[in-house]
């Protein structure tokens, strides 16, 4: 039997497991090609690829490699964005990524859901590190580590476009100021 969803709740956030009524949302917030490219993300042609990025992230969940949550702002119906947390092999880390919709941007939203999506992976989960990578242009995703207080560690070039990337860390003592 898998485990229970691990719903979280902020003030103005819920996050919640990801299900069909989130596709046709997160079929808009893939198409946007600034916000792919700056996550590194692929845009899909066809929203039939919903289906797939829907069963690819329960597939996930249920086998214990990553837990992505939709997110869902109170007041406002679809789903405004995904956070994942995906576990490397050695169970003890996890590499974080988040994903809003343009219209929510701007609004501390991806700050507070990172904030306690990384309560749980600590608190909760009792991870001893997580990473992230970000675009090097991509400075809302750098200012959210950095306010988190993510360390950095390395630059590198992203093969697949020629940019260059942060690698960042946030190890669990270090985060405990946090919450
Ligand atoms: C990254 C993303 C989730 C940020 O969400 P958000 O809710 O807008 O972020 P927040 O409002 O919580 O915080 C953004 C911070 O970056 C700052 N910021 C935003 N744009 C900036 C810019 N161009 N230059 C400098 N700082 C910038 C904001 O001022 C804010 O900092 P502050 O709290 O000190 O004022 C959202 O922009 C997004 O979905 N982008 C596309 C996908 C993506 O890049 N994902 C991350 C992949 S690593």
């Amino acid at each position: 039997m898998s485990a229970p969803f691990p719903s979280l709740i902020t003030p103005r956030l819920v996050l919640r497991a990801p299900g069909e009524r989130d596709i046709a949302a997160w079929f808009v917030r893939a198409t946007d090609i600034e916000s792919a490219s700056l996550a590194g993300d692929p845009v899909p042609d066809h929203i039939s690829a919903g289906e797939r990025w829907l069963a690819r992230s329960r597939r996930r969940f249920a086998e214990g490699r990553a837990t992505q949550w939709s997110i869902d702002q109170k007041g406002v119906a679809d789903a405004i964005g995904t956070i994942t947390l995906s576990f490397e092999s050695d169970a003890r880390a996890a590499a974080l990524g988040f994903v809003l919709a343009r219209a929510h941007w701007g609004q501390g939203l991806g700050s507070e859901a990172a904030r306690e999506v990384l309560r749980y992976a600590f608190e909760t989960l009792a991870l001893e590190q997580v990473r992230a990578e970000a675009a090097a242009r991509n400075l809302a995703s750098l200012r959210i580590l950095a306010k988190l207080g993510f360390n950095h560690v390395e630059s590198f070039i992203d093969e697949t476009d020629g940019g260059r990337c942060e690698r960042l860390v946030l190890d669990g003592d270090a985060a405990s100021s946090l919450f």
